[in-house]
């Protein structure tokens, strides 16, 4: 690898994007499915509409949206390019990665290309790759893209499931920046529980087979409470340890960008670093769970809608499936 500059002191986000199906899929809609109520999926999870893609859209196609605007937004054009991560656990296909996909849709022909999968942690996890990358001085410019098609992993005829999840995807670029700029990062693991979410089958451990396909193992699996109790956990000890990396404190926090899996999960977050409610971005409402791009797509809203404002103190904080985990203090 060629090194292209020295002594960078500070990585940043330059530019954001997303992109989110036109097709809105609202609990009424799923009332007609499966035996469930909007009153039961807005107690217990928050959410109320979701978006779906259309049978022509793969992930790819999300994120080359999301990677377009957030191209414009930073004023750069795909040639500029020096590496595309796009972070999924929904690729197009097992080969070759959603990222190579997205080069050529960009042709963005200059940039190396990887996915990495680290479910709702993926977004966190990509940022901090490509943040070493342009540290280093080897690239100067970088891609990140959580994208998802959740829609095509999900069992509609599963209530546990099918309420939960929606299609989109978020884009950032990263580069050097003179002022402000990712501060810390924390990211983690827990393999123990690797069976709390899985999508079995598809893999070398069982490649699909008329068997598989009529058991539903290429369907996402999850024990939900048990997840929960980890979520709150570990979400809530991820704020304070890489605020404490950051040498800041939650009075420092001027807005928390968490990925979006429950509001109930977010409000006991709250309640455990003593974080006030209005100090938190939700968008779970409108969208769901959107695995790695729920913390990009909520970073992009808070940063357009005006939520986040030069010089803030802005906490990234994703758990999802591994398990796996992963926050990053941004002074933006
Ligand atoms: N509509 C109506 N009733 C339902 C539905 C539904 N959609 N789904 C489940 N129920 C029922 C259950 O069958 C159960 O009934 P029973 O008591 O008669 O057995 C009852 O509601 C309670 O079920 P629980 O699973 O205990 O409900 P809970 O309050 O735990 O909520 C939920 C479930 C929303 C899934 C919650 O556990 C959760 O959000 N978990 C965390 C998810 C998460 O964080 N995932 C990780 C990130 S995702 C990723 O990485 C891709």
């Amino acid at each position: 690898m060629r090194v292209i500059s020295n002594g960078v002191k500070k990585v940043g986000i330059i530019g954001l994007g997303s992109y989110l199906p036109k097709k809105v899929f609202t609990n009424a809609d799923l009332e007609k499915m499966v035996d469930t109520s909007d009153e039961w999926i807005t107690t217990r999870t928050g959410i109320k509409e979701r978006r779906i893609a259309s049978v022509k859209e793969a992930a790819s196609d999300l994120a080359q949206k999301a990677a377009e605007s957030a191209l414009k937004d930073a004023s750069l054009k795909a040639k500029d390019l020096d590496l595309i991560i796009v972070a999924t656990i929904t690729p197009d296909m097992q080969f070759p990665s959603t990222a190579c996909l997205v080069q050529k849709a960009l042709g963005a022909a200059k940039a190396a290309c990887f996915d990495i999968s680290a479910a709702c942690a993926g977004f966190v996890y990509a940022l901090s790759i490509a943040e070493k990358f342009i540290l280093s001085g080897v690239y100067r410019n970088a891609l990140v893209v959580g994208s998802e098609k959740l829609s095509s992993i999900t069992n509609w005829k599963d209530r546990n499931t099918c309420v939960l999840f929606g299609d989109g995807a978020g884009a950032c670029i990263l580069a050097s920046v003179k002022s402000g700029g990712i501060i810390s990062t924390y990211l983690g693991a827990d393999g123990k529980n690797s069976h709390l979410l899985t999508l079995p089958a598809g893999g070398s451990r069982l490649p699909t087979s008329k068997e598989t396909v009529s058991k539903k193992l290429h369907f996402v699996k999850m024990q939900g409470n048990e997840l929960f109790k980890s979520a709150v956990r570990i979400m809530s000890d991820s704020v304070d340890k890489v605020l404490r990396k950051a040498g800041l404190s939650c009075k420092d926090l001027d807005i928390l960008i968490p990925h979006q899996a429950n509001i109930r999960i977010l409000l006991a977050v709250a309640k455990k670093t003593a974080l006030p409610a209005g100090k938190i971005y939700f968008n779970i409402e409108k969208y769901g769970n959107m695995s790695s791009a729920s913390t990009a797509i909520a970073l992009c809203e808070a940063v357009k809608s005006g939520r986040i404002k030069k010089g803030d103190i802005v906490v990234l904080d994703a758990f999802g499936a591994g398990l796996v985990w992963g926050a990053m203090v941004i002074k933006w």
